[in-house]
């Protein structure tokens, strides 16, 4: 039997997880062990990330993790990321970020006011490295010099580039983009880019790179340019925010955290401290980064029907209001569970 341990963590993270848990019992038999951490956790036992988390966490086969609130910069000294930390520990050194709209950007409430978007079919995966570049955490303050080390390695770029060219491949995507900024960053992203070139020879599919400032503008005015972006870890991590607001936002953004050994799925948001509380947070970031965890075990089929049910809520308006609808957290859970079922009772 799979073991899932689900962390649901802080904010909105404690009001999404549980909707994905429903859909995870739905589809699955799965032992799941509970774990804490995230603010609320730092104040209780004064880590942000105890001991037993972490024993969990390596006792099962995936994990679930929500979202953690972090404290204010200078708050807590010597502050490590909960998130951060477990991916290092796990090396899930690949962060895949879907970001898709199945087809119903039109129809999405939020997206239809962005007057100078034609948006139709969204349809791209970010591939961020996930455990080097700023993200290593070697910052120091030098009188009143603050530094910060930028660290990119051969090894863990040629594992995500290979990562990302054998994920177009299986998946049937069409291009890999390289995104640096190599012009400027010409030793550490220098290197990426270098690797990506090396790589690329090897497989028989579309590769392209380019810079990491101009391809903020041409998510938004030609998303359709892109098809899997494979880059480090900083510009991976804002790009995907950027081009979740392709899709109508966050709510709509799920992603995976995949090393050879373990992974960790995790909506792309945070804990969204401006809604906690309110139960309007949408779920199916979470509910769909339960779909990767369904794909991640062989179970694509499960993967895939959730995607279904999610796109019938959209079709239909069934969203909560950052996408423009007036459901509650739980009754678009409850909607794509119906859905769900009512495909298994034939
Ligand atoms: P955020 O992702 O929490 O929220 C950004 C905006 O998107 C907010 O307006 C929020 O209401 C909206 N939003 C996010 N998820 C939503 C959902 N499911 N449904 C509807 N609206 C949604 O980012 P923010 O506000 O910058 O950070 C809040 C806290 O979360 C910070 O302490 C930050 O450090 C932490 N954070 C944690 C992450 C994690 O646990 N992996 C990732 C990103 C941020
Ligand atoms: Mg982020």
């Amino acid at each position: 039997m799979v073991k899932v341990c689900v962390i649901e963590g802080d904010g909105i993270g404690k009001e999404v997880v549980p909707e994905a848990v429903k859909i995870l019992n739905e589809l699955g038999d799965f032992e799941i062990i509970e774990g804490e951490a995230g603010l609320e956790c730092l104040k209780k036992y004064g880590t942000a990330l105890p001991e037993e988390t972490v024993e969990r966490a390596k006792e099962a086969d995936v994990i679930l993790f929500g979202a953690i609130t972090s404290p204010k910069p200078g708050e807590v000294k010597n502050y490590k990321s909960p998130i951060i930390t477990l991916r290092k520990l796990f090396d899930l050194y690949a962060n895949v970020r879907p970001i898709n709209n199945f087809g119903v950007g039109q129809i999405i409430g939020k997206i239809a006011d962005y007057k100078f978007l034609d948006v139709k079919n969204i349809d791209m995966v970010i591939i961020r490295e996930n455990t080097e570049d700023l993200y290593v955490g070697r910052e120091r303050l030098d009188e009143n010099e603050a530094i910060a080390e930028r660290v990119i390695t051969r090894k863990g770029s040629e594992r995500i580039i290979k990562f990302a060219f054998e994920y177009a491949i299986k998946n049937n995507r069409k291009k890999v983009s390289c995104i640096h900024k190599a012009n400027v960053l010409r030793v550490t992203d220098g290197l990426f880019l270098e690797v990506f070139n090396e790589i690329k020879k090897h497989y028989n599919i579309e590769a392209d790179d380019y810079l990491v400032d101009s391809t903020a503008m041409n998510l938004i005015k030609n998303p359709e340019k892109f098809d899997v972006i494979v880059t480090t870890n900083m510009f991976g991590d804002i790009l995907s925010d950027e081009a979740s607001a392709l899709i109508g936002g966050l709510g709509l953004a799920p992603s995976a955290n995949i090393g050879d050994k373990k992974a960790l799925f995790e909506p792309v948001h945070g804990s969204a401290p401006d809604i906690a509380g309110k139960k309007i947070a949408n779920p199916m970031a979470s509910i769909l980064s339960v779909a990767m965890l369904f794909d991640y075990i062989g179970e694509k089929e499960k993967g895939d029907l959730i995607r279904e049910a999610v796109k019938y809520c959209l079709i239909n308006k069934k969203v909560t209001p950052d996408l423009g609808g007036g459901l509650k957290t739980e009754d678009v859970g409850n909607e794509i569970l119906n859905y769900i079922r009512a495909y298994k009772d034939g």
